[in-house]
């Protein structure tokens, strides 16, 4: 027996927070229900794999840069972000991961009793960084499967920090256009920092999409996160970062760890952003013609449900939605379960090639249908 003093050791907000533990590697599960192949649906990960450039990179890695620290703070990659948007090099910060940049940019701005805002049903993250480090995240219910912009300015206090507003939402694909983001950020004023994660930027073709990165020139509170994870496909590489005014971004990098972005990462990262192939539009196609599948089944079932902007699509399912996770697994398909996004019995899909799309919809026929 243990005579650690933990009820003095831990803090009352980490006792009372409840650890997440990730899914079992691919092979366990595999052995665990008994197949021989696994569809991915469950991350929103782009199965198309990286650009093909950014794939010969991580090929051709020599292992001779294995024992070498990568650049510390992303040099060549943070120029070439500039270049590419706009920016100077100091306005990026590049993480392990944007889940890396989550926090970094709470632990910059939070102190004891501040708050941060954010949706109720929404890339979960925030909420669980703000309340493992001790600070109250504010949920706001969804407005017809969207972010409520009036809801969320109207619970800012003067203790509120950080608004986060995930754009298009994960899970539900809503997104707020031009017009409505800047309604909301001339609400809440030029005195607290409003994050909008853009993880699904690349896949939304709107007109009235708003890039945060261009909001920024005129609202310097605001700070952009994107990803690699998403539509460049290097989630195992994990790097994402963050754009925001210099003043910004120079208190965020106080507070950010440096070397955490490793070498493959970053080379990968820049060829990524280098692409000229087509690699884009290929993904958005398939996307889009998995959206088309999947609504038609969904409606041929008479099944409620959600789907935008972004690379996956939500489904009302009338059974546990565990219970589904578990008939589907043993099919070869793997999806997410969405309770624990608040969303009892709703399950979500990522948007993948056509073959895996219909595999996908025979096994999900054969399990509502039994
Ligand atoms: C909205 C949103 N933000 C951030 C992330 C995390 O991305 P990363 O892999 O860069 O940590 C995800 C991943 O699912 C996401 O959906």
């Amino acid at each position: 027996m243990s005579s650690l003093p933990l009820e003095r050791l831990v803090p009352a907000h980490v006792q009372g927070f409840e650890a997440y533990y990730p899914s079992k590697p691919d092979p366990e599960l595999m052995r665990l229900f008994k197949v021989d192949h696994l569809h991915r649906l469950n991350n929103n990960e782009n199965a198309m794999g990286p650009p093909p450039e950014a794939g010969r990179i991580v090929d051709g890695f020599p292992p001779r840069q294995v024992p070498v620290y990568p650049n510390g703070d992303c040099y060549y990659l943070r120029h070439q972000l500039a270049e590419k948007f706009g920016k100077t090099p100091d306005q990026f910060l590049v993480g392990n991961g944007s889940c890396e940049v989550i926090t970094s940019v709470i632990k910059a701005f939070c102190e004891e009793g501040d708050n941060i805002i954010t949706a109720d049903k929404t890339f979960a993250v925030y909420e669980w960084v703000a309340e493992f480090s001790g600070f109250e995240a504010r949920l706001i219910p969804l407005r017809n499967y969207g972010v409520d912009p009036d809801a969320m300015l109207e619970a800012i206090d003067e203790r509120t920090k950080i608004l986060f507003v995930c754009n298009p939402n994960n899970p539900t694909g809503t997104y707020w256009d031009t017009a409505t983001m800047t309604r909301f950020l001339d609400g809440v004023g030029g005195e607290r920092i409003v994050v909008i994660d853009e993880a699904y930027f690349e896949y939304v073709e709107k007109d009235d999409y708003p890039d945060a990165m261009r909001l920024m020139e005129r609202y310097p509170n605001v700070i952009a996160f994107r990803t690699f994870s998403k539509m460049y496909a290097l989630a195992a590489l994990r790097i994402g970062y963050l754009c925001g005014a210099p003043e910004v971004v120079d208190i965020v990098r106080r507070t950010h760890i440096v070397y955490s972005v490793n070498t493959l990462a970053q080379a990968a990262a820049s060829a990524a952003l280098e692409d000229d192939t087509g690699f884009i539009r290929a993904t958005r196609d398939m996307v889009a013609e998995g959206k088309e599948l999947l609504s038609g089944l969904f409606d041929d079932m008479g099944l409620e449900h959600v789907h935008g902007e972004g690379n996956y699509m939500m489904v009302h399912v009338p059974m546990s939605d565990t219970l589904l996770y578990r008939k589907l697994m043993k099919k070869g398909v793997m999806v997410r379960t969405m309770t624990g996004f608040r969303f009892p019995n709703w399950i979500r899909v990522s948007l993948v090639q056509r073959p895996v799309m219909e595999a996908f919809c025979q096994a999900f026929r054969e399990v509502l249908q039994k």
